[in-house]
């Protein structure tokens, strides 16, 4: 098992976010997620704004199971969407249908998302739904068709391992769309498998929707394919109100300020909440150098007894899975 496979199995451990809620944010978590509370992440927002990056705001949440949990999650975004409206801060949302609960119920999802949606609509507020894994695929496309019938202020999120995309690219060509290479694991039946294909099958997704769609959002850290794509933004004179870059909140901050400063559109993913274990995991398994975070909070008392329940649940269900 690869280093990737083992923290996306992190993220993955219901018990250990459970447990890792109680900690509040540890292991080097806060120098990647903006806070657990909303008054926080408008503080994260404002110092953003100061340098001309707007930002898009995700209230964290994994696990949804019941109507009671989706409705809770439901209630703190309308509560992030009023606060960005009352300060006046440039930040709009990202949520995943699964918090949601698209799980759980389509029609309760639909009705979750509908109430969220207006009220953004209301105050102009655009709102992204997150791509998750390919089970959620089309139900997730779906929720967005049905929802764009009464509301333009939404897009989504186009993920360039799996074979499909460029045929949704073309489908949703009409949207907003942040396009990245892909978080979670997918068999080779519908995904590329190798960062050469996936980085080659990007670019072209990329090039495809800057010319032929309606706004690009350039999600990744990768300087090679921002320097590539800065090139070809400038060879075909793209207009720059449509398209904009993108990167995680704590990610290359010097380079988003440059970016910024350099005059292109720039927009932080900013993550916030409790539920802040799941969203870490996956970011360790992209950049196991991310681990720097981790190692330098070692002495940490309460890390250790996380990162020990970690690694014996791990163990655990290594070993349950072989029985
Ligand atoms: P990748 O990990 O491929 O790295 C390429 C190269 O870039 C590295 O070799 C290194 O040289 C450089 N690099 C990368 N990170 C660096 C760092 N921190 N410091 C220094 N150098 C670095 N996924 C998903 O499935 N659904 C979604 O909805 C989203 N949403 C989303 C929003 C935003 C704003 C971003 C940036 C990303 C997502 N993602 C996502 C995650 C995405 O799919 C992908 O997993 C990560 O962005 C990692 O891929 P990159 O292209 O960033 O670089």
């Amino acid at each position: 098992m690869s280093l990737k496979d083992f923290f996306i199995a992190l993220s993955e451990n219901q018990f250990l976010n459970n447990n890792a809620k109680k900690y509040g944010l540890k292991m080097g978590a806060a120098s990647v997620v903006a806070g657990t509370n909303i008054k926080e992440v408008i503080e994260s927002i404002k110092e953003l704004n100061s340098h001309g990056i707007s930002c898009t705001v995700d209230n964290l949440g994994e696990f949804v199971h019941d109507q009671s949990e989706a409705t809770a999650a439901k209630e703190q975004i309308l509560a992030v969407i009023e606060a960005i409206h009352q300060e006046g801060v440039d930040a709009h949302i990202s949520l995943k249908p699964s918090q949601l609960g698209l799980d759980i119920d389509y029609d309760f999802c639909y009705k979750n998302l509908k109430e969220i949606v207006a009220l953004a609509d209301s105050y102009n507020i655009f709102v992204n739904f997150d791509m998750e894994n390919y089970a959620r695929l089309q139900p997730s496309f779906d929720l967005l068709k049905e929802l764009s019938v009464d509301h333009h202020n939404i897009g989504t999120v186009i993920q360039a391992y799996f074979f499909r995309a460029k045929e949704d690219i073309e489908k949703f060509k009409n949207y907003r769309l942040r396009i990245v290479k892909g978080a979670y694991k997918e068999p080779a039946e519908v995904a590329y498998q190798t960062k050469e294909d996936i980085d080659r099958n990007y670019i072209e997704l990329l090039e495809y929707h800057l010319l032929n769609g309606k706004f690009t959002s350039i999600a990744t850290h990768d300087h090679t394919i921002i320097n590539h794509i800065k090139q070809f933004i400038a060879d075909n004179d793209i207009p720059k109100d449509k398209y904009e870059f993108q990167m995680l909140y704590g990610f290359r901050r010097d380079m988003q300020i440059e970016l910024a400063k350099e005059g292109y559109n720039f927009c932080t993913y900013v993550p916030f909440g409790q539920d802040w274990y799941g969203y870490f995991m996956r970011r360790l398994a992209e950049r196991p150098q991310n681990l720097e975070l981790v190692v330098k909070q070692v002495f940490n008392k309460r890390t250790n007894t996380i990162l020990g329940i970690a690694a014996a649940s791990f163990a655990l269900g290594r070993l349950t899975k072989r029985k």
